[in-house]
């Protein structure tokens, strides 16, 4: 697929990496935490496919999904040590970090994917990237996956009563341990990699996941009942290290930038369509019961998350809410 001229047939004078001049000799690892079949691997694999060709081979781009290299406990850590340079967590695996990554968590928030992209693009949205140079990472782009919806073992859910008593994994604590919490539900975050064997186990009852996430992973394998009901989001952010890219010359960094803004597109682009794909291959599987929240269901559940919405709003901060409400306007 990757049609490389070989290394050899550069023309580097240059002598290896870190000269001023021509395209440095590196290799760059991109580590991720979910499957193939996803927006996030479509994205990197074509960061890769545009880094290595426009480089002549010079820049090699090595690929981990599935939490092959890093997972969600130590993909962080191991960027601001440059152990990779680049990684794509969903935002609510940075809520630690800067209240603002709870966006994608507010229930009902965004009405779809551009909407989201539009808020991540704008100002308010870069000025969440920016706080997280304090730990010496840059924020590039936002890539969507989509709305999330619930699985579980126990029952069918259809109103905000029935995940009473419950146990969820989330992604990430605050907004969604409050969302749950409000639902009479308990939380806890599982890593990615370790969610398949913790509803198997029954450890959790249910999860909450984007189609292609849950089809990608067969959680429909050990969850009984799923509700489309698209109540948060997954967003992730691309983030690299700033000494690694503060290091890079001209020449190159623009290769990578150029590289990052062609995989925005893609991952952009297949996001929907991989969900779209992933419920048909869910219910052609048969495995899980599917419901389909109607307007009035979906309308219990706004009203119902009404505090914590408000709540959250507040503590992200009143005007940076009202630039993402307006998005979806
Ligand atoms: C999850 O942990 O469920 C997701 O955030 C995984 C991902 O990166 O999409």
């Amino acid at each position: 697929v990757f049609s490389l001229a070989a290394c050899s047939s550069a023309d580097s004078d240059s002598g290896g990496s870190g000269e001023a001049d021509g395209v440095q000799e590196l290799t760059i690892k991109i580590s991720h935490v979910v499957a193939e079949n996803t927006p996030k691997q479509h994205g990197a694999l074509a960061m890769k496919e545009y880094i290595e060709k426009e480089s002549d081979g010079k820049i090699k781009v090595q690929v981990y999904p599935n939490s092959q290299l890093f997972g969600d406990k130590d993909e962080y850590q191991n960027l601001v040590a440059n152990n990779v340079q680049f990684i794509i967590p969903d935002m609510a695996k940075l809520v630690g970090n800067d209240p603002g990554f709870n966006i994608p968590s507010m229930p009902f928030l965004f009405k779809d994917d551009e909407a989201a992209n539009a808020f991540w693009d704008g100002e308010k949205g870069q000025e969440i990237f920016k706080r997280l140079e304090k730990d010496g990472v840059l924020g590039l782009s936002m890539w969507p996956n989509g709305a999330k919806h619930i699985t579980n073992e126990k029952k069918a859910i259809k109103t905000p009563e029935d995940l009473d008593g419950m146990k969820i994994r989330t992604q990430g604590g605050q907004l969604l341990e409050a969302l749950y919490g409000d639902l009479g539900a308990g939380s806890t975050s599982i890593p990615f990699g370790e969610l398949y064997t913790a509803l198997q186990q029954g450890t959790v009852d249910g999860q909450e996941n984007t189609f292609s996430n849950i089809e990608s992973k067969k959680f429909d394998e050990v969850q009984k009942y799923m509700t489309v009901m698209g109540h948060t989001r997954v967003d992730y952010a691309l983030l690299t290290n700033t000494k690694f890219w503060d290091g890079l010359n001209d020449e190159t960094r623009k290769i990578i930038e150029k590289g990052v803004e062609e995989a925005t597109k893609v991952a952009r682009d297949s996001a929907a369509d991989l969900n779209d794909e992933a419920l048909k291959t869910l219910k052609d599987r048969g495995q899980v019961e599917i419901h389909e929240l109607s307007e009035s269901e979906i309308d219990a559940f706004k009203k119902h998350l009404e505090p914590v919405y408000s709540e959250w709003a507040e503590k992200i901060g009143a005007d940076i809410i009202k630039d993402a409400e307006s998005k979806s306007k």
